[in-house]
């Protein structure tokens, strides 16, 4: 959410600048500013829209060779330019870029006023230009670190000073920072997308982390003044491949990914050999495994649903009670955890503050919680410590699609290695495991094929003011997850629901036109939603199913029939879910909407 940027060497800073907020735009695209320092002066541009409308503004020659840029979500204050990142002080003499929320802005604004400052902006973010430049006396870092001790709140910060054109001071307290070494300049941004062209060796700062950094290298130190150091880490191949290919869209690019990023997550995990599966990141013993009393899963949005699946597969396969809970209410209730509980973080980005803080309650209370994350070194990664990659790859646009297929395939190997460990026999171990390792051709088949149903679907859709759908066990996190997919990418109001509780409420919406999704693998509860289906036709609505193929029943009961292919309940999510995903992305393409950059949402929600 928001993306920083930051450049120190020999190269004029705008070009480099400019090209990381390009790369970093999926994280926020309300806005965007650069603050380049050069000939006594430090030149800030911004502008309302994209990264696009501010290169066409940005004076093309300007010298400096330091400069920092922002791409915004607005939090305080409106889409404005005035609202827009960097901010300067009074003096114009230093410039602020910050990601995070200042809590205690209104305080600092009064008091900042009261002692004659002119805010020109209603972000919470002026107050740190001002008071960094109150307590600048030609320690820049000093000045920084006294400001951000008046602080509550969360920031990733980058700061550059007109007295100090060779340097750029950046913190981190809750917001990603990333710096990379480079051979004569060095870079920082938010994630580490911006730097993946210029150099691979990076280094992720921790919380309460200050960095000064100049082209020669940086030095980090606590926010208490006390020294550390953090290693070079070298970045994986997936940073490196961004573009949309022979793709219109990211979206669309992502979601025919899913035989590759889902053949990641389940090759080399799963051994039929062995009945069983092999996760070493979980670094989990067979007793400590056989301790687990229950399973909680945590995600938000799309990982939630995943994580809907995942819960239900570790009741399911491994028989421990498991549920999933949306993490941004977890924490709030004071959660009771006890020592034999196991936490699962389910997130794409690994820098959802929402998640990040349902972790830190769980380890706060003592508890043991396990990442699932795509992010390699991201936020809730490395709070974890332990966990299990999904190794989707680099995920760009804002909707979800090959992160969700890799979160459910990651957490079904997980539940094939506890069930093998308490439960389940060798032969259907074995079975499950090679039902997994077929997935990903099935998906490729599945994706290359006609399926005429899904431009039937997205016509209903597109014309209809509501679409509602329903599913029940795991395809009721599919429902969920393929309404979500519509409201973000369409903009078409959505509902869903467990099939069976349409009846206690929400039929009341049904009339003639209402276009009903309804997810119905032939599992034990085909039946039972079919049973709703007739509910819904005898309304009157319009009756999309996403059904096994060769259910000759099912396929006479719909409107539109969209068949996949046949699985085990469990494994059914990836599968059903395509179709979803393809109905999003064609009834968005089909309503004009920014399909990669839908309007109000950035990719990595780093606020609460
Ligand atoms: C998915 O399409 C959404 N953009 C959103 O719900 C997302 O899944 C959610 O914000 C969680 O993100 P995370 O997986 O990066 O934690």
């Amino acid at each position: 959410m928001c993306g920083i940027v930051g450049y120190v060497g020999e190269r004029r800073a705008t070009p480099v600048v400019l090209d990381g907020l390009r790369r970093l735009e999926y994280r926020g695209y309300d806005s965007a500013g650069i603050a380049i320092v050069s000939d006594g002066e430090i030149t800030c541009t911004r502008r309302v829209g994209f990264v696009a409308a501010l290169e066409a503004v940005v004076p093309p020659t300007l010298p400096g060779t330091t400069g920092i840029g922002h791409t915004r979500w607005a939090t305080h204050g409106g889409v404005t330019e005035a609202n827009a990142h960097p901010h300067l002080d009074s003096t114009n003499r230093v410039a602020v870029c910050h990601n995070g929320i200042i809590e205690n802005h209104t305080v600092l604004r009064s008091r900042l006023e009261e002692e004659g400052i002119a805010f020109r902006s209603d972000t919470d973010t002026e107050v740190l230009a001002h008071l960094i430049s109150k307590f600048y006396s030609g320690d820049p870092e000093a000045a920084v670190r006294q400001a951000l001790s008046h602080i509550q709140g969360t920031w990733g910060i980058a700061v550059v000073f007109l007295d100090h054109p060779g340097l750029i001071v950046a913190a981190r307290n809750g917001s990603p920072l990333v710096v990379g070494k480079g051979e004569g300049e060095t870079f920082l941004a938010s994630d580490p997308h911006a730097l993946a062209a210029y150099t691979r060796q990076v280094v992720y700062l921790e919380d309460r982390d200050l960095v000064t950094i100049t082209a020669r290298g940086w030095t980090i130190s606590r926010l208490d003044g006390a020294g550390v150091s953090r290693g070079v880490e070298v970045l994986g191949e997936e940073w490196t491949s961004e573009g949309r290919g022979e793709f219109s869209h990211h979206m669309l690019k992502e979601i025919h990914e899913q035989p590759e990023s889902l053949a990641r997550g389940v090759l080399g995990r799963v051994v039929p050999d062995e009945g069983g599966a092999r996760l070493g990141g979980f670094d989990l013993t067979p007793r400590a495994i056989a301790a687990i009393r229950h399973i909680r899963v945590l995600g938000c949005g799309t990982s939630f649903h995943a994580g809907m699946v995942g819960a239900a597969a570790m009741e399911g396969l491994a028989r421990i009670p498991a549920t999933a809970e949306i993490a941004s209410e977890f924490r709030y209730r004071n959660p009771v955890i006890s020592a034999d509980d196991l936490f699962f973080a389910v997130s794409q980005s690994g820098e959802t503050a929402d998640t990040l803080g349902a972790v830190r309650e769980v380890q706060i209370k003592g508890g043991s919680v396990l990442g699932v994350v795509n992010v390699v070194g991201s936020s809730i990664a490395r709070s974890c410590g332990r966990g299990v990659y999904v190794h989707s790859g680099p995920e760009i646009a804002v909707a979800s699609t090959k992160a969700f297929t890799s979160q459910v395939a990651a957490l079904l190997v997980a539940a094939l290695s506890f069930a093998r460990t308490r439960v389940l026999g060798p032969h259907e171990g074995k079975a499950f495991g090679e039902e997994l390792l077929a997935v990903p051709k099935r998906v490729g088949e599945w994706l290359a094929a006609d399926n005429p149903g899904v431009m039937e679907a997205v016509e209903l859709c597109a014309q209809g003011k509501f679409v509602f759908f329903l599913g029940r066990g795991v395809s009721h996190a599919v429902a969920l997850e393929g309404a979500l997919k519509l409201k973000e990418v369409a903009y078409i109001p959505c509902m869903a629901y467990p099939a069976a509780e349409m009846k206690h409420g929400p039929i009341a919406l049904l009339d003639k036109r209402t276009p009903v999704v309804v997810v119905v693998p032939d599992d034990v509860m085909r039946d039972k939603t079919l049973s709703s289906v007739q509910e819904v036709r005898a309304r009157g609505a319009r009756v999309i199913l996403v059904h096994t193929e060769g259910d000759a029943a099912a396929q006479r009961l719909a409107d539109v029939s969209i068949p996949v292919p046949r699985s085990s309940t469990l494994i059914s999510p990836l599968f059903t879910v395509l179709p979803l995903q393809l109905l999003s992305f064609r009834a968005g393409l089909a309503l004009g909407r920014d399909i990669d950059r839908p309007r109000n949402l950035a990719k990595s929600v780093t606020v609460e």
